[in-house]
């Protein structure tokens, strides 16, 4: 009888840019204050990419970390696939890039966009393809330059955003590493519209007027999306737990998407786990899109004290409205 694969996480690799541009920075670019930003959103700080350092940078050196944790060549990847809404350019895909830069060169490539809920996505593709037998190793990459669509002048979505990477390798070998036991992934287009990038596809190609009216930046109604964000983050955790007889005290870590701290107290608070069990990274890097769990994944195994056994509950939501949650076994 054929033995049934679970997929593993093999290895786990991060990469943040080095300028930090802190509260009191934005200070003196848009008319905000340290304490409104840390009361309304956690944030502290955040990294931001040189303009010569692209979503392809970031992501291959995370690429690079996370084969190295795993003992790998880069030539033993089968496939690269990268989470991302800020792509070098929207073809070829960033991950074709980052396979020439880090030498993959037995790999096949593509983008997926789900935006913040791309890491997750990406996990589930690539569990998915290992346990069916079509492939053995998968460099899984969340990685995303915010700065390089964020209106500078909008205290409104300014100070949310920051830049960076996070990378996994996935495989079947049933190494005994960390598991990925369950995947879910869910969307509620009814109101696409509340966040969004508008220019530069087929509806709004670049040009003079699309620069001038500022499409080429993300906009958000960040009320209504906090609200939404609440709804889909409990949604992904509950419809997860639910469909494989999980309990809460099951959990040992909360690794939720960083958007807002409360945000993340009030999905928390609604799936019942204590805050000493949730992971937090928005203080120092913002909201990094489908990057925040990647990076946060990679925190959690390389500091957590976790245990064989313990499960690791990742929930993220992002434009779309798009969301999901993976259940991980140490
Ligand atoms: O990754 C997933 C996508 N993103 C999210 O999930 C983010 C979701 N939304 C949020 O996190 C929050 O809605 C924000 C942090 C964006 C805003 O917090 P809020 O408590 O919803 O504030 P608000 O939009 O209701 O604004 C309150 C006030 C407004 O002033 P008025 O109209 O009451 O006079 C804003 O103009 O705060 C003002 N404001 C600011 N003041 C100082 C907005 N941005 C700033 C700012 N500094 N940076």
């Amino acid at each position: 009888m054929e033995k049934k694969i679970t997929a593993s996480i093999i290895g786990t690799g991060s990469y943040l840019p080095s300028k930090v541009l802190t509260n009191k920075d934005l200070e003196s670019m848009v008319d905000t204050s340290d304490e409104w930003i840390t009361t309304r959103t956690g944030i502290k700080e955040r990294r931001i990419a040189e303009d010569d350092e692209y979503t392809s940078d970031l992501g291959a050196k995370a690429a690079v970390r996370a084969l190295s944790s795993a003992g790998k060549k880069p030539s033993s990847v089968d496939l690269i696939i990268v989470a991302t809404i800020t792509p070098d350019m929207l073809f070829p895909s960033t991950a074709c890039f980052i396979q020439d830069k880090i030498g993959a060169k037995n790999a096949a490539c593509f983008d997926i966009n789900a935006a913040c809920s791309g890491y997750i996505y990406a996990v589930e593709i690539a569990k998915r393809l290992v346990e069916a037998g079509s492939h053995d190793t998968i460099l899984v990459i969340a990685s995303e330059k915010l700065s390089s669509i964020t209106d500078w002048t909008d205290r409104n979505t300014c100070v949310l955003f920051g830049d960076g990477a996070g990378a996994c390798v996935i495989s079947g070998e049933n190494s005994g590493k960390p598991r990925v036991l369950y995947t879910y992934t869910g969307a509620d287009s009814s109101a696409a519209e509340l966040l969004m990038m508008p220019g530069g596809g087929t509806r709004f190609p670049a040009s003079i007027q699309t620069v001038e009216n500022k499409l080429h930046f993300l906009k958000m109604a960040g009320k209504e999306v906090f609200k939404n964000a609440v709804l889909c983050m409990y949604k992904a955790s509950e419809k997860i737990m639910k469909k494989y007889n999980i309990s809460i005290d099951e959990i040992k870590c909360f690794l939720p998407h960083q958007a807002n701290v409360r945000i993340i107290d009030a999905v928390a608070r609604k799936i019942g786990i204590e805050r000493e069990k949730v992971y937090l990274n928005v203080q120092k890097f913002g909201n990094m899109s489908a990057a925040t769990v990647a990076v946060g994944l990679d925190e959690v195994f390389k500091e957590w004290d976790l245990k064989s056994g313990d499960k690791i509950l990742v929930d993220a939501f992002g434009a779309g409205f798009t969301f999901g949650s993976l259940v991980i076994e140490w």
